[in-house]
């Protein structure tokens, strides 16, 4: 009796703390959409985590039993903690989306990792109840298959953020995708149509499924490359939440339910977010089709013109006008901070500055608006592209800081461009243009921009930290 009390109790506060846990990934989750409660997010996002898994260890049971092998369990919570830790603490801002794809990747596998094992484990009275086709077997089938996927796929994306792995580009890719993924949905179709007493006498399906998902993930990644990234990487952060989802129906676990669908729901919305700013279509992103396909046929022509950093000052200091485009040349340099101080001064002098934000500027999404708001930028003035773009023929001098992709013009002009149809910053419709940027060295799509060769533009080069204090001093000593 006192047994079967602690079991209820047990999983009644188990019950209980999953809803909690529930509560604070959704407070968290609603704090990440504002830079300045985005910290504050995912500390309560994480204890919510803290504390399922917590409870899980103390308050499981399963046919009465509490857990086993809890020592086990702790040494591997400690191990992914201590990598974690560190990974976190070293990785430099700019390879943030590296460790962002191979961290969802591991959630992947973990899920692919749970199918697996759980498969032949399915209760033998739930086959003869209702056959092969119970939720509990497409649960375990569609986790395998996500899960498989998107660790497949992160890795890839992961080494291609890293610089190790190049585009593979094959005319005829988006059908041999769409070959493999029916050829995985037709089994999974069949496996869940056998006639048999126990899952074990299927088990060879399961690795068949997954070899098989490892080589979609890898086929439907490997052709996409460039300004094409970011909507890549959201879709396989939604599969990842997707498939933690599954395993939440599987073990009854509204943690890993909820949890799976947040991260699920947020992914698809990024995804479809980032779709409409590259101007692709979803469909084509699921079979790995993008951009225009092949290299830009606008060859550099023309000469570039520089400007003086004192010439550079006055022109700032008597504008009306000033927008700044921030790119990933900003944060590689870590200038944010004095880039700030630039604007700030200008303001003093009755300049109106803004700043002009791409969605997919830097390399992840809101990379822009962290570093701004790092640097204290208030909110208010940073402008999304879309908005800005109207403004911009009114605009005195457009400062393009580390900004390459996001203001190439290829992407209206160049059909055959690789960005071609992704929306731009329209910086050449702005009266004057400053490009602030090491050499001539391209952006991550790795294409030509006629920008540079502008009439408008004059081009300060240098590492931007540099540029920009030495261009303070030019200011303040107008
Ligand atoms: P990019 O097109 O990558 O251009 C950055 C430019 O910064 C380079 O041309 C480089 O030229 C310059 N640069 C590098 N270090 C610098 C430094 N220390 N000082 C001054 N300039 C420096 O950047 P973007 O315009 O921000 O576009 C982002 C690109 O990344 C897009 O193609 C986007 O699709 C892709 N991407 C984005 C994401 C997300 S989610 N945001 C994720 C993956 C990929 P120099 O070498 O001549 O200095």
């Amino acid at each position: 009796m006192n047994n079967l009390t602690q079991f209820t109790a047990g999983i009644t506060i188990l019950e209980v703390t999953y809803v909690i846990a529930s509560v604070f990934f959704i407070l968290g989750l609603k704090m990440l959409s504002h830079p300045l409660s985005a910290r504050r997010g995912n500390i309560l996002a994480a204890f919510g985590m803290g504390l399922a898994i917590i409870a899980t260890i103390i308050f499981h049971r399963k046919d009465g039993e509490p857990i086993k092998n809890i020592p086990l369990i702790l040494a591997a919570i400690a191990v992914g903690t201590i990598i974690g830790w560190v990974i976190a603490k070293k990785v430099k801002m700019t390879a943030m989306p590296q460790l962002v794809s191979f961290f969802n990747g591991m959630g992947g596998a973990a899920a692919a990792l749970i199918s697996m094992m759980e498969f032949p484990h399915v209760d033998p009275e739930l086959i003869e109840k209702s056959g092969m086709a119970n939720g509990e077997v497409l649960a375990i089938l569609l986790g395998l298959l996500i899960g498989t996927v998107s660790w497949a796929g992160s890795m890839i994306a992961y080494g291609k953020l890293d610089g190790w792995i190049g585009d593979l580009r094959i005319k005829s890719m988006k059908w041999v995708n769409l070959a493999i993924l029916a050829t995985l949905i037709g089994l999974i179709a069949f496996v869940m149509t056998r006639d048999v007493q126990s899952t074990k006498e299927l088990t060879h399906f399961i690795y068949i499924i997954f070899s098989i998902a490892i080589v979609y993930g890898v086929l439907f990644v490997m052709p996409i490359g460039g300004a094409d990234m970011p909507v890549v990487i959201s879709l396989l952060n939604s599969f990842t939440g997707v498939a933690a989802a599954m395993g939440g129906f599987l073990y009854n676990n509204q943690a890993m339910l909820t949890g799976g669908i947040l991260v699920g729901s947020a992914g698809t919305i990024l995804t479809v977010l980032m779709c409409k700013a590259m101007n692709r279509s979803l469909l084509n992103v699921i079979v790995g089709v993008f951009g225009g396909g092949g290299e830009s046929n606008i060859a550099a022509g023309g000469s570039i013109k520089e400007i003086s950093l004192s010439d550079s000052a006055v022109l700032l200091s008597y504008s009306k006008k000033v927008v700044i485009v921030p790119g990933y040349g900003l944060a590689v340099a870590q200038a944010q901070h004095i880039c700030h101080e630039l604007d700030e001064l200008l303001e003093e002098k009755g300049v109106e500055v803004k700043y002009a934000i791409h969605p997919v500027a830097g390399r992840m999404p809101g990379h822009m608006n962290v570093l701004l708001a790092e640097a204290d930028v208030p909110y208010e003035k940073l402008i999304e592209s879309d908005e800005i773009n109207p403004d911009l023929p009114g605009t005195d001098v457009l400062v393009v800081i580390g900004a390459n992709d996001v203001v190439n013009p290829a992407a209206e002009d160049d059909p055959s461009s690789p960005i071609y149809g992704m929306p731009i910053i329209k910086a050449r419709d702005a009266k004057n243009i400053i490009v602030m940027k090491r050499g001539m060295g391209k952006g991550y799509a790795a294409i030509e921009n006629l920008l540079f060769f502008n009439d408008k533009t004059r081009m300060l080069f240098g590492d931007a930290k540099n540029t920009l204090q030495n261009l303070v001093k030019e200011v303040k000593s107008l």
